[in-house]
């Protein structure tokens, strides 16, 4: 089942809560919580106090509580990876070049009772996931360099999201594919059509003055019609 995850790099950050809101009752399956640090990245965002004074604006259209889909890219990662996931996140991704000891900080995120992810730069191999793919619940695959949003799709990010879409089918194991960067209504197709699952997108929706017509247009792109409800 297809998920979207708008990334609130690109909200009003001076009304973040509303934001939050407003995407999801918009037809947002997740919320995409981009951190940076200035130092694995040449961009400083938000922290662990953000992640949790927007936790409870996190409910879905249903009323349940939607994913907390929280994107490290700091480092060094493990002290902060516990922090958030005190702060309310339910899944956290981080880059293997980021962390000394990738296992290690696979390990930190599940105690804390997450689901982990792991995150592969535009030029990074996926070699690690032969040793954990066992030990994950996602991949994610950048599409542009991390950093900034409202960055060009880098193209050779779909013959890598095959490629992780094969390693994930032979694993046999249940773990989601995510794509972040240079998501538009346009090339969401594409990269659905080359294995991906769940789609990261931040200018293409904040940027836009109508979330729900950006969210409708993805939803017909990836070939699944509006439920009634969000017709409505
Ligand atoms: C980039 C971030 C992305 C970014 C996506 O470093 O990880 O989540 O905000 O933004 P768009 O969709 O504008 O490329
Ligand atoms: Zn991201």
């Amino acid at each position: 089942m297809h998920r979207i995850a708008p990334s609130i790099l690109s909200a009003d950050f001076a009304r973040l809560g509303e934001e939050v809101r407003q995407v999801l009752a918009a037809g947002a399956d997740w919320i995409h919580f981009d951190v940076m640090d200035n130092h694995y990245v040449p961009n400083l965002t938000i922290g662990p106090m953000v992640a949790q004074a927007l936790k409870p604006h996190c409910i879905g259209r249903d009323g349940s509580m939607a994913m907390l889909d929280v994107h490290l890219m700091v480092q060094p990662v493990d002290a902060l990876a516990a922090a958030f996931a005190a702060a309310g996140a339910d899944l956290i991704s981080f880059h293997p070049e980021s962390s000394s000891h990738v296992d290690r900080t696979v390990q930190v995120i599940k105690a804390a009772g997450c689901q982990a992810g792991l995150a592969f730069n535009p030029a990074t191999s996926l070699e690690v996931l032969e040793y954990l793919l066992d030990k994950i619940d996602l991949v994610l695959i950048m599409s542009v360099n991390p950093g900034f949003g409202g960055q060009r799709f880098i193209e050779s990010a779909l013959r890598k999201i095959e490629r992780a879409r094969k390693l994930i089918d032979a694993s046999g194991r249940d773990i989601r594919l995510e794509v972040d960067g240079g998501i538009k209504v346009d090339n969401i197709r594409r990269v659905a059509d080359a294995g991906a699952d769940t789609f990261v997108a931040g200018s293409a929706i904040f940027g836009s003055k109508d979330y729900r017509a950006v969210l409708e247009a993805m939803r017909a792109r990836l070939g699944r019609s509006a439920p009634a409800s969000r017709v409505a």
